[in-house]
């Protein structure tokens, strides 16, 4: 009979995004603070902070605490009950996001489920706009007029380097590869712009991505305008695609246009939020207000949950009409108690501290990937980093093309050598090295996780290329 973990696994559980034949995990013990203890005896740093949801580190006793506390009082009721700990979640978090207190959430369990119900809200307010267009008003208060087309406001703009989820809504509006998969029968209604990415811009010197910005404007205009056009959906730093932060004046522009033009402006922060760039949420730079922030991840900590805030005039929209969605376990207790106990571990320990500690390993990444003439740019913010690699630092050519999402390349070995040789998990895409190392990282381990990476970069300049 098989009982090793890892076993079973391989014969009976699925890996995302691979082939199974190898799929073969390693077996755990326990997890700790930034470190996972494997049944062999070895200690493992996890530099993806398990898929970005790990900010505050493994087992943080106050969020286990708040976890078995809200257990022995309720679980999980529906949204006809309200208990304390979702309501104070929900009060919470309409206070850390900008705009009015008249804000209303809707909780998911995850970031995919957060993105769907998003882009439903944003249809919905576009047929409300058309047919009781009343009910909408535009950034300067006035009645929207009732467009003569058919049939509403449905296209949503994303971006080519985009992931926003694998359900079919969310892998629609994800211009990943991994979208592919689903091809052709995806989402309609959905068109890619082109991405703000200074390192290797399709527009000629664009540092502050203005002229994506014009061309998304551009775009928005020959597919209809706000009387086809729903809404547009940005992350605010691009994560699975390259770990891109968009620039601010872009950022600017499309949110000021599309409050102009009464379009919806999504901003997906479900990588991003709950500290991840170095405050609460990444738009808190861009002095934005989104029509609706979407959030994952980091949000539950230890229990799946993620949610999506609605302005206060989007919010408005369902007080006459229909707010069409809904999933079982919406607003679940347990999750509510995780993400408080979260957000207050995140305010009073982790926040006052990650400017100087993001600083720090800012410092130390910069003088790391100087030495390396493969390292192409480093890029990011507070605790989200990437070294891009390239295969010829000149012409800033990748290892792979954006196409090639399933190649092997020399970064997937250095993945491996980080794992096996220096006890480092870290995230890697066909782009570079990731380095999203829990908040909870201390100064001591920045400076060890320094030296591994540099053994791995020696490794990668010495043998791979
Ligand atoms: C920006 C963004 N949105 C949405 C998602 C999907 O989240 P989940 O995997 O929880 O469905 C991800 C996942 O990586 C993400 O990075």
């Amino acid at each position: 009979m098989i009982t090793q973990p890892s076993e079973i696994y391989h014969h009976h559980i699925l890996q995302c995004w691979s082939t199974q034949k190898d799929y073969w995990p390693i077996d755990v013990e326990r997890a700790e603070g930034c470190w996972i203890h494997t049944k062999d005896g070895r200690r493992i740093f996890d530099l993806r902070s398990a898929h970005e949801c790990i900010n505050l580190g493994f087992n943080h006793p106050e969020i286990i605490q708040a976890i078995t506390d809200q257990m022995a009082k309720v679980s999980y009721v529906t949204d006809d009950f309200a208990t304390d700990i979702t309501a104070q979640l929900a009060q919470k978090i309409v206070s850390l996001c900008p705009g009015t207190d008249k804000k209303k959430v809707w909780f998911g369990q995850s970031g995919a489920a957060a993105v769907e119900a998003a882009l439903k809200v944003a249809r919905m307010v576009g047929y409300g706009r058309v047919m009781s267009p009343t009910s909408v008003k535009d950034a300067t208060n006035n009645e929207q007029e009732e467009s003569p087309y058919y049939p509403y406001p449905y296209k949503i703009i994303s971006r080519y380097r985009s992931w926003h989820g694998s359900t079919m809504g969310a892998l629609s509006v994800s211009g990943d590869p991994r979208r592919w998969f689903s091809e052709p029968i995806v989402m309609p209604g959905v068109v890619h712009a082109p991405e703000t990415y200074p390192y290797q811009s399709v527009f000629d010197q664009d540092p502050e991505g203005l002229k994506a910005a014009d061309y998304l404007i551009h775009m928005i205009e020959m597919e209809g305008g706000a009387d086809f056009v729903a809404a547009v959906l940005l992350e605010a730093v691009v994560g699975s695609n390259g770990i891109i932060p968009t620039p601010k004046p872009y950022m600017q522009k499309v949110a000021q246009y599309c409050k102009a033009k009464n379009i919806l402006l999504i901003i997906d922060e479900t990588m991003t939020g709950m500290g991840r760039t170095g405050s609460f949420l990444a738009i808190e730079e861009y002095g934005i207000e989104p029509d609706i922030l979407i959030m994952g991840k980091a949000l539950g900590a230890y229990i799946p949950n993620s949610c999506i805030v609605l302005s206060e005039e989007v919010a408005s929209f369902f007080d006459d009409h229909v707010f069409g969605h809904g999933q079982s376990y919406s607003g679940h207790a347990l999750a509510a108690a995780a993400s408080l106990a979260s957000l207050n571990v995140l305010e009073r320990e982790i926040l006052p501290e990650l400017e100087t500690k993001s600083a720090y390993l800012k410092q130390g990444l910069e003088s790391l990937s100087s030495k390396f003439k493969h390292v192409g740019e480093l890029r990011g913010k507070g605790m989200m980093w990437t070294m891009e690699l390239v295969k010829d630092p000149i012409t800033r050519t990748n290892f792979r093309s954006f196409n090639q999402k399933y190649q092997e390349t020399p970064i997937k070995d250095l993945s491996r050598f980080l794992l096996e040789e220096c006890d480092v998990y870290t995230p890697t895409d066909k782009f570079g090295l990731w380095i999203v190392p829990p908040l909870v990282v201390s100064f001591e381990e920045i400076d060890w996780l320094i030296t591994q990476l540099e053994k791995g970069l020696v490794y990668f300049h010495e043998e791979l290329v």
